[in-house]
């Protein structure tokens, strides 16, 4: 039997998996079925999640460091679900939200936003502490699968997080359901902030830059909150009044990706624009260009050319207080 032959039998004939399972096995050890493809197959095969994830630790065991970096990344992935399916119970929401994580690597799905989270977090929790979130209300811009907002209502904050792609919103809403605190709304911030009313923190990251009007975003937050953290793409100018119109692909990534901006014309900002308007607007700016952050190709401790480009990975990071 060859791989499709498998493969057409696991999806048409379900019941027949334990034997098909043998079947694969063999071909595994008699060497017709290579590594990659034999993690492709289980990567295909989606009628029975927690056969395959035993199945898997099986093969990884035998491929002895063959993985290239793509089965590497994937391989991450897989040990994360194990560890989630091992670690309390499964339920079919939370089968359908794993299945979604595993069959693809777009957008938020992509392993680098894993990493990149915990850094950013960190950061908030070295700025706060754990303790400050008990009670307080935050308010989250553009929080894709709220991941982010949903860790500080674990910690006992009230978390609206506002997100305009439906899709997104309704993997954050099943993801945390289970966290009290947390909800999320479908909604364009383009439309305005203030029907939001007051908050004591708001958690603005990756989405400055994925607006038409960055700006008005700015002094939004300034109506709502004393403590602001943001974390955004800049372009690379001192000049505080720089800021670019950035057509990089958008409409590829407005179809493609549930991560990126949802209208084409977004602008960016300078740095210094930002710092400018938020201390018009009588913040303290605390920076954070700092190594901690750097993480996958994101960069935040990176020094001007003052060349005006955006570089989609030259980044910072501001804690703003007043
Ligand atoms: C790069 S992701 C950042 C996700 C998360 N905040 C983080 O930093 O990991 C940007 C998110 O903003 C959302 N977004 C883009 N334009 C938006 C808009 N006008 N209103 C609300 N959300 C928007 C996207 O759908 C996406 O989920």
């Amino acid at each position: 039997m060859n791989i499709e032959e498998l493969l057409k039998l696991k999806f048409e004939e379900p019941e027949k998996s334990q034997s098909n399972l043998e079947d694969f096995h063999s071909m595994l050890d008699e060497g017709d079925l290579s590594w990659k493809d034999a993690f492709g197959l289980l990567l295909h095969q989606t009628n029975n999640i927690g056969l395959q994830l035993l199945d898997l630790n099986n093969i990884v065991e035998k491929m002895n460091g063959e993985l290239d970096k793509f089965y590497n990344e994937s391989f991450v992935k897989y040990s994360d679900s194990m560890e989630r399916i091992n670690s309390r119970n499964f339920d079919i929401v939370d089968q359908f939200v794993i299945g979604n994580e595993k069959y693809t690597n777009a957008g938020h799905y992509n392993e680098h936003y894993k990493n990149w989270r915990i850094a950013r977090i960190n950061k908030v929790l070295s700025i706060f502490g754990v303790d400050y979130f008990k009670g307080k209300r935050v308010l989250e811009l553009g929080g894709g699968h709220g991941d982010i907002g949903a860790l500080f209502a674990g910690l006992g904050a009230e978390v609206l997080c506002l997100e305009a792609r439906r899709e997104n919103v309704n993997i954050a809403k099943m993801k945390y359901r289970n966290v009290s605190g947390f909800s999320c709304e479908e909604y364009n911030l383009e439309e305005g902030l203030r029907q939001f009313g007051k908050c004591d923190l708001i958690v603005n990251f990756g989405t400055l830059y994925t607006l038409l009007d960055p700006e008005k975003c700015l002094h939004e937050c300034a109506e709502l909150s004393e403590n602001i953290v943001l974390e955004c793409i800049v372009c690379d100018s001192t000049d505080p009044h720089k800021i670019v119109r950035w057509d990089l692909d958008e409409e590829n990534h407005i179809k493609l990706a549930n991560d990126g901006p949802i209208s084409i014309g977004r602008h960016i900002l300078s740095p210094f624009f930002i710092e400018r308007v938020m201390e018009e607007r009588g913040y303290t700016v605390g920076r954070h260009f700092t190594k901690d952050l750097n993480c996958a190709d994101h960069h935040y401790d990176w020094e001007h050319e003052n060349d005006g480009k955006v570089t989609p990975n030259y980044r910072r990071f501001w804690y703003f207080s007043r």
